[in-house]
């Protein structure tokens, strides 16, 4: 299996301290940084844009900005978010009809492609092309939107079916994770972990990172 990567959830971070929050969490081991990228259409909220990645990539040395690119055509984005310093483009499939042709776009700007499944997506909507030519695939375990919701234990099975079929890659899992369900998701075989409100919400993140990372190290 890939190695275990942390990726903290800015979404349940101070906004008003982005750039701080993130050299913390870097400070207390995360690999990457998760940033919830909503345009108020594929889901009802707004977050933020490439305008603020690209703040956060300047003040941030050494950031790498796992973008979840939670909007309805993402295709129109890749550029902005390459040029803001976005390091992955985890884009859904269900906002798309051309997934090969948009992971090729986000090769050809330099950024890994990432391509995520809501709860309702079954496994088998990435094919084996699709899941071929992505670098990461993510099986959210809420419906994408907001922070802080019950974990779907349903979701679980997807990834261990995508693990059987894609060995090397990495896989993701965004939405209610935390000390009390990774190990589901580390089991099924999820390397790339993301979580928000228990990281954020705690007052010794590093603590909760390191369990987090335990979970998939074993
Ligand atoms: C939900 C977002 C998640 C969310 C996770 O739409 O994609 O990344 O911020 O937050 P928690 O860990 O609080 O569920
Ligand atoms: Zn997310």
């Amino acid at each position: 299996m890939p190695r275990p990567i942390i990726s903290p959830s800015v979404l349940a971070s101070d906004f008003g301290n982005l750039t701080a929050e993130c050299k913390r969490m870097m400070k207390h081991g995360a690999e990457w940084l998760h940033m919830d990228v909503m345009d108020g259409h594929f889901v009802p909220n707004l977050t933020m844009g490439a305008p603020i990645l690209s703040c956060v990539h300047k003040g941030v040395p050494g950031i790498f900005m796992d973008c979840h690119m939670m909007v309805s055509e993402p295709e129109r984005w890749v550029n902005d978010i390459a040029d803001a310093g976005g390091a992955l483009y985890c884009f859904h499939l269900e906002a798309t009809s051309n997934p090969v042709s948009l992971i090729n776009a986000i090769h050809d700007r330099n950024m890994k492609a990432g391509v995520a499944i809501s709860p309702d997506t079954p496994s088998s909507a990435i094919t084996d092309e699709i899941g071929a030519a992505a670098d990461m695939l993510l099986v959210m375990t809420v419906y994408p939107g907001r922070g802080g919701q019950k974990f779907l234990e349903r979701c679980v099975p997807k990834v261990a079916e995508l693990r059987a079929r894609f060995p090397d890659k990495d896989i993701e899992v965004d939405g209610g994770v935390g000390p009390k369900t990774v190990d589901a998701c580390a089991e099924a075989g999820s390397n790339v972990i993301v979580a928000g409100t228990a990281i954020f919400g705690s007052d010794e993140p590093e603590k909760v990172i390191a369990t987090l990372r335990s979970a998939v190290e074993t």
